[in-house]
């Protein structure tokens, strides 16, 4: 009898597991990429896509969702919910689509306002696999040179020249060359690099299970017996470095691609995905940056989507029962209601909980996640 009950829920167990994974439609498919079309060179047809304007005779009927910002982020959540056959309106405050990967011209030259290079876009690779699916195939990447990047630490007589270089093997044996007296730290240091690639998963299924369960596992220390970057993403970054080695010539090489956060704040395992990420060669967008918002827009326009810019959003309208229901644009000193059952920002966690939600979710976040 018991066994028997054992039997069966297990088979519920593993049915629903596969239904949860597999069942559901996917949003991508091989068919939908294409083999990329001419670069589109004439200014004025790519500010008809990244340029235009928000009014609210544009805004498509019956969204399914409002995106608010054009960053990759948005417009990635964007693309995804349209081949999902969703409607989507992404809002943009700015003049132009596209966030950090927007660019401006000025006296005839194209500037990138952010975007140096992009790693993991080898054949076949996660990226660019969703890359090539919100773009359908129509974004080309080429590889920049295995050199990827020069460090010089110090001024004048007292400077100092390191090299990166890319490649699955060459990386670490370069940095090896360059620091003959640090190989065993060179090379522990790839390893936690190896291993914050290979187990960030487990980061993000704590924030998939209930809260409770996660903290339990934390707190009980059953996470750190799973796995060692459960302890490690707790770790700062300088505390690795010094542990590893005393040469700050190296410290810097370990951290130079740096996010903003000094290393003694910011976890070890972010430092160690950032230099991991160029392991298999760096990417730049032919095109340029803007490529990226130009080829994601009209992806979103195909499934009745619309990408609006100068369209800050004020506020996010929520009910009674605590549920977004839409947005306000604010558009010539006036507030401009759209609605959609579903409202995705990514302006940053700040500004949406700062600026656009009213002040009693902003006083218990915890609220808004409950419904
Ligand atoms: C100088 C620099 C160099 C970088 N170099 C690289 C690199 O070489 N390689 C790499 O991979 N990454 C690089 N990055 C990082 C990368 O560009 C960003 O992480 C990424 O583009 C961020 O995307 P996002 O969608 O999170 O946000 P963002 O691109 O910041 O998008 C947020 C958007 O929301 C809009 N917004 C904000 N508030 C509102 C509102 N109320 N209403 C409507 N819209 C709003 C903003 O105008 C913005 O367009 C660099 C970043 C910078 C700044
Ligand atoms: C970094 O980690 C070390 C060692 O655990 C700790 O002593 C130090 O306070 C940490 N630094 C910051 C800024 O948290």
């Amino acid at each position: 009898m018991w066994l028997l009950v054992v039997v069966v829920c297990f088979l519920v167990w593993a049915v629903g597991t596969y239904w949860y994974l597999f069942g559901k439609p996917s949003p991508f498919s091989v068919e939908s990429v294409r083999p990329p079309g001419p670069l589109e060179l004439d200014q004025k047809k790519r500010h008809k896509i990244l340029k235009q304007g928000f009014r609210k005779e544009k805004v498509p009927e019956n969204l399914d969702a409002i995106v608010i910002g054009s960053g990759i982020g948005g417009m990635t959540a964007a693309a995804t919910l349209a081949k999902l056959g969703k409607r989507v309106l992404v809002l943009e405050q700015h003049d132009q689509a596209g966030g950090c990967c927007h660019t401006f011209t000025e006296k005839g030259f194209e500037f990138d306002v952010g975007l140096h290079y992009i790693g993991q876009l080898h054949e076949n690779s996660l990226f660019k696999i969703v890359m090539d699916q919100i773009t359908e195939g129509q974004l080309q990447f080429v590889e920049l040179d295995k050199h990827i990047d020069t460090i010089v630490i110090g001024n004048g007589e007292k400077s100092r020249k390191y090299t990166i270089y890319s490649g699955k093997t060459e990386m670490e044996e370069h940095l090896k060359e360059q620091f003959p007296d640090d190989t065993k730290a060179v090379e522990e240091f790839f390893k936690i690099m190896k291993m914050s690639a290979r187990k960030t998963h487990f980061l993000a299924a704590l924030k998939l299970i209930p809260q409770w369960v996660a903290l339990f596992l934390l707190k009980s220390g059953i996470a750190n017996l799973c796995s060692s970057i459960f302890r490690l993403v707790g770790t700062n970054a300088t505390a690795v470095a010094d542990s590893l080695t005393s040469n700050k010539d190296l410290h810097i090489i370990f951290y130079y691609l740096f996010y903003g956060v000094p290393p003694k704040e910011s976890s070890c395992v972010i430092n160690a995905l950032l230099l991991h990420h160029y392991k298999r060669g760096a990417y730049y967008p032919k095109g340029g940056a803007s490529e990226i918002p130009f080829h994601i827009t009209k992806v979103i326009q195909k499934f009745g989507g619309r990408v609006l810019v100068r369209a800050p959003v004020n506020r996010i309208l929520v009910d009674n029962k605590g549920a977004a229901y839409g947005v306000t644009v604010k558009q010539d000193q006036e507030d401009v209601e759209v609605r959609a059952p579903v409202i995705i920002s990514n302006c940053g966690v700040f500004s949406t909980f700062k600026k656009l939600l009213p002040s009693h979710i902003q006083s218990k976040p915890g609220q808004l996640f409950n419904h």
